[in-house]
């Protein structure tokens, strides 16, 4: 089973939990694509939803699938959200961002009563860190912000496109942060969180409800009441 098969075994585990007349957050990302077509399908197969996209990508994804869509401006609660992940541990800690969305996604996530992460196998790892951490900065204090983030015990690099420093949906710039193993994901967040300057983080702690891996054997659940 290649990591596509898995991803999509995944997202067609997730769009079971989609029920008529639901709001359901669409997540970014190659696993969300996946969701986001099969969404589509059932649309064009007579489920009446609508869709509060984390991106213009996934915006734009949507309405090509003919899927209703609504903003933060129209809704104000979502049903369900769900998306892909960087990474997850046994925790169903997340780093998100790899596509940087994550501002977005955080927001979506924050408003959903249920989250649910899709992925392949290799995303889940027994600590988190080795996937670069995305933190979104406002470019004003980006020049400010590397030494400080660099003091937090990682390596940080302004991320590039096409030799241009890549922008968010909101404008704004995204260091990602080498830490080779996050030792305490929850102090590191709230450190992150206190920095001014810093927009958001790609550490999702406490959000994921439901996370379904692809693998080999079929699709493994993990539930966030069973935690021990
Ligand atoms: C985007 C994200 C994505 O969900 C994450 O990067 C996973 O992407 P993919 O499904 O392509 O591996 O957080 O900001």
């Amino acid at each position: 089973m290649t990591e596509d098969d898995q991803k999509l075994a995944a997202a067609k585990a997730a769009v079971e939990y989609i029920k008529d007349g639901m709001i359901v957050g669409l997540g970014t990302g190659s696993t969300a694509a996946k969701m986001v077509d099969l969404v589509g399908e059932k649309v064009r197969n007579g489920l009446n939803i609508i869709g509060v996209p984390t991106s213009e990508a996934t915006a734009k994804q949507a309405r090509e699938n003919g899927i209703k869509i609504a903003s933060l401006d129209d809704v104000s609660v979502i049903d369900l959200t769900i998306d892909g992940t960087d990474e997850v541990d046994p925790q169903m800690r997340l780093i998100k961002g790899g596509g940087g969305a994550h501002l977005r996604e955080k927001i979506v996530a924050s408003l959903s009563d249920q989250l649910i992460i899709i992925a392949e196998n290799k995303k889940m790892v027994a600590h988190l860190g080795a996937f670069k951490l995305p933190v979104e900065v406002i470019p004003f204090a980006c020049g400010a912000l590397l030494p400080k983030l660099e003091a937090l015990g990682c390596t940080p690099a302004v991320r590039m496109n096409s030799g241009e420093p890549f922008r968010t949906d909101e404008n704004n710039l995204i260091v990602d942060c080498d830490f080779g193993k996050i030792d305490d994901a929850e102090e590191l967040a709230l450190t992150l969180s206190t920095m001014a300057g810093v927009v958001e983080h790609g550490l999702f702690l406490d959000l994921a409800d439901i996370v379904l891996i692809g693998t080999e054997n079929g699709v493994r659940k993990f539930e966030r009441n069973e935690l021990s």
